[in-house]
């Protein structure tokens, strides 16, 4: 068993402590907000904040998440309405949507840490976000509108 909080709330799940957390989000709390991609780290479909900091949860254990404050595209906001996901609306970001939560997710993180990235710091911070529907562009501008927006 293993007890994790995640969007604010404690929850104990029947998982071995080297389950991959992307699992348990997915298939055992059933917050499937968070995307399988690849499994290996690569394309950052399933990505979460871990203290904040955006991890690949395909890649992070339960053990690994154990006493950390865990947030999924579920809990980013409880309406939905966090200055990401207000400004991705706004620009009409998402083609098919499989990457977005990921996407999302990376670019609270990143404004949280740096309420006014330069072009440079966007595609650095979201590098490891892969969209096959090739959103870039308007994933970029959406960052930037967020960031006016105090993102
Ligand atoms: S599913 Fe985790 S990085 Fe692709
Ligand atoms: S919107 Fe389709 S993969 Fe990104």
């Amino acid at each position: 068993m293993a007890t994790l909080l995640i969007n604010g709330k404690s929850r104990t799940v029947d998982a071995d402590p080297d389950t991959p957390l992307l699992w348990v989000i997915r298939e055992r709390l059933q917050l499937t907000g968070t995307k399988f991609g690849c499994g290996m780290a690569q394309c950052g479909a399933c990505t979460v904040h871990l203290d904040g900091q955006p991890v690949r949860s395909c890649q992070t254990t339960v053990a690994q998440a154990a006493g950390k404050k865990i947030t999924t595209i579920e809990g980013l906001h409880p309406e939905g309405r966090h200055p990401v996901q207000l400004a991705w609306v706004a620009e009409q970001v998402p083609q098919c949507g499989y990457c977005q939560s990921g996407q999302i997710m990376s670019a609270a993180a990143l404004l949280a840490k740096n309420p006014n990235p330069s072009d440079a710091q966007i595609v650095d911070a979201m590098s490891g976000n892969i969209c096959r529907c090739a959103t870039y562009p308007r994933i970029k501008r959406a960052i930037k509108r967020a960031a006016q927006q105090g993102g």
